[in-house]
């Protein structure tokens, strides 16, 4: 079996894979990359939902031809263990078996019934199977899935089941939310600078995440401050994955792109035919997210600023934050987050922390909101943050005279085209 690193990263890989399936299918949403002895990638794959192919089949099926004689020295890393039970699909455990592969890594158990067991069958086939990788992330990603499986075990097992439960909110891509803090909180200087607060360690771990997503957003506050690329790549500039699987950029607010700046030279407006980042007005922030899931956008890397971060937070719409925390001090007002509606300390928001990962001097601190927070009633009815914020954070010129303000036919996405 690969060393255990190799196995995590793959698995992340995996994850955001799986994360491109629908969310609210009967199936779960799987991923799978397959890996040469040397830990990189050769193949993957992910399931499209029920009745398309699973992701460990999409993936084999996807090995090049100079590995398919040498089957026994790749691993599958897949996001739940492979199925054992012929659906109208066949078992996954033995698609892989019948491909002779070497080694198994999966993160979570399959919970059915009539599903579970192909671990103990590639075991019996000869396969070095390792379960566990990564448990806690995937049991986040699948939590909706694993609740209407339990859901549909305790209906099945009991006569005076409870009706189902009223049907889910329009479904919006999964939001992981990003900030890099100093240690008393702080992602900016008084002056509204804030590069560099973390290491190249962590900026590196930072756009490796960023590959993973389909789009990264941020507030025309960060777009205007920094003047962010908005790009996954290494320190040399170079992409780490091609234009076409770039993170989109999403840029929310009513304030004009700058004709200059460098998000509009985002590898992937070319890739996708687009002119310009999707530009969002932020004013129903579930209503934006919703709009970008209808245009196939499963995943959605935040990276701030304190004011749309602070936004999402407060209506429950953020699924997982990844803190990038500097052992340093800056004092001010550069808070990391806005306001999120908390005025008591009975209204704490606390995380499951599914990850801490030392990255130099700098660590992650990845967490989890438990599912209860998807949809806060007590938030909902408040004004948005940026209206609760003192004279001084509010946006600088809230006449902006800005084109979007006029009627649009599709008035969730506004075209930049008329930024500039
Ligand atoms: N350390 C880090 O990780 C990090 C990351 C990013 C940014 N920063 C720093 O953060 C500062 C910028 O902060 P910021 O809060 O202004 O940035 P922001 O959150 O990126 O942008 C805020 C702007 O977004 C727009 N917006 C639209 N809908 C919104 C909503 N529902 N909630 C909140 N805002 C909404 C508003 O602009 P309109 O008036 O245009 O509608 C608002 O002024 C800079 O100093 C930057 O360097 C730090």
């Amino acid at each position: 079996m690969l060393q255990r690193d190799l196995l995590d990263d793959a698995m992340r890989r995996a994850l955001a894979l799986a994360g491109r399936g629908p969310a609210d299918d009967p199936n779960p949403q799987v991923g799978c990359v397959i890996l040469d002895p040397e830990g990189r990638i050769v193949a993957e794959g992910w399931h499209r939902g029920a009745g398309s192919r699973h992701a460990e089949v999409d993936a084999l099926g996807r090995v090049p031809e100079a590995w398919r004689s040498r089957p026994g020295e790749l691993t599958a890393v897949v996001t739940l263990e492979p199925c054992n039970h012929v659906g109208r699909t066949g078992p996954c455990a033995l698609a892989l078996a019948e491909f002779g592969i070497g080694s198994v890594a999966f993160a979570l158990d399959d919970p059915g019934d009539a599903s579970a067991g192909g671990a103990e069958s590639l075991r019996a086939a000869g396969a070095d199977v390792l379960g566990g990788v990564l448990e806690s992330e995937a049991r986040a990603l699948l939590g909706p899935w694993l609740a209407r499986q339990r859901a549909g075990a305790a209906a099945a097992s009991s006569a005076t089941a409870p009706p189902a439960a009223s049907p889910a909110a329009a479904p919006r891509p999964r939001v992981i939310a990003k900030w890099a803090q100093t240690l008393d909180g702080r992602a900016a200087a008084a002056n509204g600078t804030s590069r560099w607060i973390t290491g190249a360690e962590a900026r590196a771990d930072v756009h490796r995440r960023r590959a993973e997503a389909d789009a990264i957003l941020v507030g025309t506050g960060t777009l205007l401050a920094d003047d962010p690329a908005l790009t996954a790549r290494a320190h040399d500039g170079e992409l780490l994955v091609d234009p076409e699987r770039q993170p989109v950029p999403v840029v929310v607010g009513r304030r004009p792109i700058p004709s200059g700046a460098r998000v509009l030279r985002h590898p992937a407006l070319a890739a996708r035919g687009l002119e310009a980042p999707i530009r969002l007005r932020g004013d129903d922030l579930a209503a934006d997210l919703a709009e970008l899931a209808r245009h196939g956008i499963r995943s959605v890397f935040v990276e701030g600023g304190p004011g749309i971060i602070g936004s999402l937070l407060a209506r429950g719409l953020a699924d997982e934050v990844l803190v990038y925390l500097a052992p340093a001090l800056l004092g001010g007002p550069g808070l990391a987050i806005g306001d999120i509606g908390i005025d008591d300390i009975s209204g704490i928001r606390r995380l499951d922390i599914t990850e801490t990962l030392p990255l130099g001097r700098d660590l992650l601190l990845r967490g989890r909101l438990p599912a209860s927070s998807s949809d806060p009633p007590r938030y909902a009815e408040r004004k948005r943050p940026a209206d609760r914020m003192r004279p001084a954070e509010r946006p600088r010129d809230p006449d902006h005279g800005h084109p979007a303000d006029r009627p649009h036919p599709d008035p969730a996405l506004i075209p930049a085209t008329e930024e500039h």
